[in-house]
């Protein structure tokens, strides 16, 4: 069969390898994807904004499943569109998307259906949130409510941050908006926790810890994910039914009671205090980078579960996983997450060895006349798998140095809680 993947980055060429692997799968198309994608799929170059070809696309083309990376089509309607012309479709509909696209939609659902999540308000203007500000306690936590790739989030120390913090989301810095949410902080260890859904049944899709701070020692900005590992650290039998009890089986019955149902990857960022789950967000995706850190250990065809999934039959099928570690670091370009040089050519990638338990996934990059640039602030991930954490690490850091890359940087403190 033929199946398309929509995204550029890294976890959509991790999905393209692992799709590669499928007995069922004669021929990949990614739109667009990246140098990665293109050595084993036709990449396409449609702008992902312009849904009317990318469905006339997929009809000339008889592609039979189309699954959907990013969230940005997830949350414009781009499944309800294709459905709309009977084209087999991985991901969630346009109504549950919100769970990502508003962060006030999802801490609605949390107060109506009693999720454990921070305490929060939702803020008007710079005014009334400034009024609150003064008499608040610090750290706190300012957000954005619109989609801005992790970056719309504000961690405070103290009053003098919030205030830019107010400002610069009103002044439109991740776009136009009515509104802004205030958190409370919360103290704990932070978790991915993935589940795979048909609409009917769920099953889990491992777990995963990443890192989001650019700098080493969680410190400096947020980004997509400087690196991750899997499966988490903290993830025990009780944790896991806490989660599925209280923060996923009410957030369904939420949107089931709204008039939907959830098809697709559902990724629950949580923090983990004390063994108690509180959700921080809903993605309604796979992570990147925890994609790439947990697809190379489904031992299951990903082609079989999105097909299972597409006939609501997921209750029907296994998902087997290989028992070891994955650990995964994310070379960027110098600069990120501000501005960096584009276009920068890479060299070497020859020089890297990779076994059956190391993957190169591309991210931002790009191939014109055999020769690959980066064009984006995310430009590769290196994993391993190994039966340790440290093993896994060190396979990726000798590959590293042999890329040899001065344009770029990563954290060589990638899994520092689970390596000693
Ligand atoms: P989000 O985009 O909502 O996941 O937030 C980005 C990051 O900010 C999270 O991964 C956390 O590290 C941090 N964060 C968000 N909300 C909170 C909170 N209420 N308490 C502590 N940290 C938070
Ligand atoms: N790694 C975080 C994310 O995918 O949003």
């Amino acid at each position: 069969m033929k199946v398309g993947i929509i995204g550029s980055g890294g976890r959509e060429h991790a999905l393209c390898q692992s799709l590669s692997k499928s007995y069922k799968v004669d021929e990949i198309f990614c739109f667009p994807g990246n140098a990665g994608t293109a050595s084993l799929a036709k990449n396409i170059n449609i702008d992902l904004e312009n849904f009317h070809e990318i469905k006339e696309y997929i009809l000339d083309n008889k592609i039979d499943l189309i699954v959907i990376g990013p969230e940005k089509p997830l949350v414009e309607g781009l499944v309800d569109y294709l459905e709309e012309f009977k084209i087999k479709v991985f991901g969630p509909n346009k109504k549950a998307s919100q769970l990502e696209g508003s962060k006030i939609f999802t801490k609605q659902l949390c107060e109506k259906y009693n999720i454990p999540t921070a305490k929060f308000g939702i803020f008007k203007n710079i005014n009334e949130s400034n009024k609150f500000l003064e008499k608040a306690k610090y750290p706190l936590v300012i957000k954005a409510d619109n989609l801005a790739s992790g970056k719309g989030v504000y961690i405070c120390e103290n009053i003098d941050q919030a205030f830019i913090a107010v400002k610069e989301i009103f002044d439109g810095k991740f776009g136009a908006t009515d509104n802004l949410l205030i958190e409370e902080f919360l103290e704990g260890e932070e978790m991915s926790f993935f589940t795979i859904h048909d609409g009917k049944t769920f099953k889990n899709f491992d777990t995963a810890q990443d890192h989001k701070r650019v700098l080493e020692g969680d410190k400096g900005k947020n980004t997509g994910g400087m690196g991750a590992y899997s499966p988490s650290r903290l993830i025990n039998k009780n944790l896991e039914k806490k989660i599925i009890d209280k923060i996923i089986q009410p957030t369904l019955k939420g949107l089931s009671e709204m008039g939907t149902e959830y098809k697709g990857f559902l990724y629950s960022g949580l923090m983990i205090v004390d063994n108690e789950p509180y959700l921080i967000e809903y993605n309604v995706r796979m992570g990147d980078p925890e994609c790439q850190t947990i697809l190379p250990k489904l031992k299951t065809d990903i082609c079989d579960i999105f097909i299972s999934c597409c006939k609501q039959r997921l209750n029907e099928i296994n998902i087997e996983w290989f028992s070891k570690k994955s650990l995964c670091i994310v070379i960027c370009s110098k600069g990120y997450p501000e501005s960096y040089k584009k276009n920068i050519e890479i060299n070497n990638l020859d020089k890297i060895k990779l076994n059956s338990d190391n993957f190169l996934f591309h991210a931002g990059t790009k191939i014109e006349n055999k020769k690959i640039y980066a064009i984006g602030g995310r430009v590769f991930n290196f994993v391993s798998l190994s039966n340790n954490f440290a093993d896994a690490k060190n396979q990726i850091i000798d590959n590293i140095y042999k890329l040899d890359w001065n344009s770029g940087f990563f954290r060589k403190d990638i899994g520092y809680k689970v390596i000693d």
